[in-house]
């Protein structure tokens, strides 16, 4: 059996950005499925927003990762056929939760492309799509948004801009954010950086102290 994660403890705050990182094969991919609830660990237990999760159903996982979590992917997993304010409310089809276009308007001007609304996917930049992303993972106002690889097909400057983005929404939600890089000038924006090798925690580093819900636990 391969041990993908081993004695991994990890508490993430509200209003934190946490990055993780390692070489290929370490864990990470791993450690956020977790964190998503799309994995169930072998041991141990998971919360989120205070809410124990490890021994909920299929279903009832599906509603906190939905209602609870955001994602966005190195991949952007944008819909070609759908605009860009389509993509945006997709998550919102699948909870079927009303669909309010100002409010998606609002929520794309925090990404800034607003004017981008009616746009298909294939007219923006790499750098767009993802923001586009992030706003479809903003749309259902989550505790935690979860970022594997996100500037992994971005070059540096929207790679800057994506992590300058995160910032600004933790600082103006109380969001916390949880991603994964192989980028270690883009790490050390983070509140605190965790390195993963073999599956284990070898580092924590603390760059700032802040803090004020739990929002996911061991
Ligand atoms: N579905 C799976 N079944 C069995 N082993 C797996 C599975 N997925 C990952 N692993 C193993 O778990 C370990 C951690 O993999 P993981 O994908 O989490 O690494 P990673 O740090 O995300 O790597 P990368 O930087 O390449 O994305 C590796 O040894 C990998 O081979
Ligand atoms: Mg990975």
């Amino acid at each position: 059996m391969v041990r993908a994660l081993d004695g991994v403890d990890l508490d993430v705050w509200s209003g934190e950005m946490v990055a993780i990182v390692g070489p290929s094969g370490s864990g990470k991919t791993t450690l956020i499925n977790l964190l998503s609830c799309l994995d169930a660990p072998d041991a141990g237990t998971l919360t989120v927003a205070g809410r124990g999760v490890t021994d909920l159903g299929e279903e009832a996982l599906t509603e906190v990762r939905r209602g609870r979590i955001g994602f966005v992917f190195q991949k952007f997993h944008l819909l070609p056929a759908l605009t860009v304010a389509e993509n945006v409310e997709l998550p919102q089809l699948f909870l079927r939760q009303s669909i309010d276009r100002a409010h998606t308007l609002e929520v794309l001007r925090t990404v800034g492309l607003e004017q981008r609304a009616a746009h298909l996917p294939r007219e923006l930049s790499g750098g767009q799509m993802q923001r586009v992303a992030v706003a479809r993972a903003l749309i259902t106002r989550p505790a935690i948004l979860i970022a594997d690889e996100p500037t992994g097909n971005l070059d540096r400057a929207n790679g800057e801009a994506l992590f300058a983005l995160f910032r600004r929404l933790i600082d103006r939600d109380g969001l916390a954010v949880v991603v994964t890089t192989h980028n270690f000038h883009l790490a050390e924006q983070a509140d605190r950086i965790i390195t993963l090798e073999d599956g284990r925690i070898i580092r924590q580093e603390q760059r700032r102290r802040i803090g004020t819900g739990n929002v996911t636990g061991d």
